[in-house]
């Protein structure tokens, strides 16, 4: 039965309560507009902040973390792995993506090396190989073998093609033993009529589903090929790839494709210089050519400093070139520099000047803004010029990362992932502690090795480094363990910050977001304190 209607004064008296108390709220938990300008012009950083809780109807697990970083790339999950030759080369981009992110190759090597790693990760795993590796018929299973090591393949089972491209064989992992070195692969392979093939005509819309459904009719059958009318070979379908895409499909991680499902790869760029000075043009447009045709899904322009007539040259010229392609630029800490950069052409903008684990730029230049002001800052300005931003450095723990997707749309890590096994560089151990090299890209060593550019310290043209004071230093991290446990537990604590703030997605979390100040009182109550710690869940 339903309550009789409460009479009006009463009504009105709840109404006033609830106003106040409201008001209560608002007065010390307040949105980034009135937080933010108030403390100008103090400049705070994630650890001088704090997050309220709102009301919340929504389970971690149930929220969603899906980005964009332009209007074509849409990532699952908001997390960049940093252009370091400590953390990101080919099997960080592979992992990131894997994990729905994103990783931005690094540029400390040479331009065709740095398109051969996007290379890798464009062709880690594919639904349909477009482009197998072939063997031919008069082959010997000697030289089978010797290109199998030389390029480290991990696979040994090849289509056999003839000249024209038509298929003829296939060649049985099983046969490509040094037993069997003198034969040829003609003598070896298995026959055209017994090979399984599907008309690149019937995979219909779904490639996936139509490889799915045979291999669940042909027992044991590993390889389908596709082929044209002519029998032309078109691709390639693997069991173990189409098991690993349909059980990601059910998983709750999402991986980051493009529309071919490979998956999404970047890589970053400095501004080259020709003997004069100026931008080296066809250099820059050749090597991101490359890049392109390598199928790269977003190209970072890296510097120390974005707001430089070099930087947007570089920018406007690539937009110039590469309509379509998402640039990310930077990095910058101003709202002139975001608005310099997105008239330039920028689809994303790079936010951060020393706030970096492993930075000295405050220290050596005595510049760059606490993270989570020029965050503000660089958001109000993003959203009015229709532009995305990245908060990149001083991330230390995935607290921090819900802080800065209240302001920002993904994040870029460093030292939280470069003790990934998945991150380039040597183990060492120390003490029976193993530790994996992390290094600032302003380090002298990794300068030497082809970062100046981005500091600002290179002699144009000549690649050679000019003597200077580093911005940067050369450190260890402890082994983090795998890739997928690390990015687990980071986001596993996003998804704690949105259940909290009762947001389902990062839009609601960037409206809902209410933040207060923290003094150095507060700071120690939120880490552990007054008690003998005996383990540490790290991230
Ligand atoms: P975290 O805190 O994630 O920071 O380790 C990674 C970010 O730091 C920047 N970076 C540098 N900044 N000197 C700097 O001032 C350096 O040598 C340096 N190296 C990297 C970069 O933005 C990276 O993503």
């Amino acid at each position: 039965m339903d309550a009789p209607p409460a009479p009006a004064g009463m009504a009105s008296k709840a109404g006033a309560r609830t106003q106040e108390t409201a008001a209560l709220d608002a007065l010390f938990y307040q949105a980034a507009d009135e937080f933010f300008p108030k403390q100008a012009p103090t400049a705070l950083t994630y650890d001088d902040v704090t997050l309220a809780t709102l009301f919340s109807e929504v389970l971690p697990r149930e929220t969603k973390l899906d980005t964009a970083l332009s209007e074509s790339l849409h990532l699952p999950m908001p997390i960049v792995s940093s252009d370091m030759d400590t953390v990101t080369e080919s099997g960080m981009a592979i992992g990131m993506a894997l994990n729905g992110g994103l990783g931005l190759i690094h540029y400390n090597m040479s331009e065709r090396h740095q398109v051969r790693e996007v290379e890798r990760v464009k062709h880690h795993i594919h639904g349909l190989i477009q482009d197998p590796i072939l063997v031919k018929p008069e082959q010997t299973i000697g030289q089978v073998l010797e290109h199998v090591e030389q390029k480290r393949f991990s696979f040994r089972t090849f289509p056999v093609v003839d000249g024209q491209g038509v298929l003829i064989g296939l060649l049985s992992g099983r046969l490509v033993k040094e037993r069997y070195r003198t034969k040829t692969v003609a003598e070896a392979m298995t026959p055209r009529k017994e090979v399984y093939t599907i008309q690149q005509k019937d995979l219909g819309p779904n490639p996936i589903a139509a490889a799915d459904k045979f291999f669940s009719e042909h027992l044991g059958i590993h390889k389908l090929l596709v082929v044209d009318e002519l029998d032309h070979l078109r691709g390639l379908f693997t069991l173990s790839d189409i098991e690993r895409i349909t059980d990601e499909a059910r998983a709750n991680v999402k991986p980051a494709r493009d529309e071919r499902f490979h998956l999404l790869c970047g890589a970053a760029v400095s501004a080259p210089r020709t003997t004069t000075g100026d931008l080296d043009r066809d250099r820059l447009v050749n090597h991101v050519g490359a890049l392109v045709q390598a199928g790269v899904d977003a190209v970072a322009i890296s510097t120390a400093h974005g707001h430089t007539t070099g930087v947007g040259d570089c920018v406007r010229l690539l937009r110039e070139q590469f309509r379509d392609l998402t640039l990310i630029a930077g990095n910058v800490t101003s709202a002139a520099g975001v608005a310099f950069l997105a008239e330039a052409g920028a689809s994303a903008i790079k936010v951060g000047q020393g706030p970096g684990s492993i930075c000295t730029t405050r220290i050596v230049a005595g510049v760059g803004i606490p993270q989570l002001t020029a965050l503000y800052v660089a958001a109000k300005e993003a959203r009015r010029r229709g532009v995305r931003i990245i908060a990149d450095g001083g991330i230390t723990k995935s607290g921090d990362i819900v802080k800065a997707l209240t302001l920002a749309d993904a994040v870029i890590l460093g030292g939280l992932l470069a003790g990934c096994r998945e991150a380039p560089g040597q183990i060492v151990e120390i003490d029976g502690k193993f530790y994996k090299q992390y290094r600032g890209m302003g380090s002298l060593e990794a300068m030497r090795r082809g970062s100046a550019a981005r500091y600002g310290h290179e002699k144009p043209g000549s690649g050679q480094k000019v003597k200077v004071a580093a911005e940067g230093i050369e450190a260890l991290k402890e082994v983090a363990g795998s890739l997928d446990t690390v990015l687990g537990q980071l986001l596993g604590g996003v998804q704690s910050g949105l259940g909290y703030l009762g947001a389902r997605n990062l839009a609601e979390l960037r409206t809902k977001a209410r933040y207060a100040r923290v003094t150095t009182a507060g700071m120690r109550e939120a880490a552990p304190h007054d008690v003998v710690e005996v383990k540490t869940t790290k991230a």
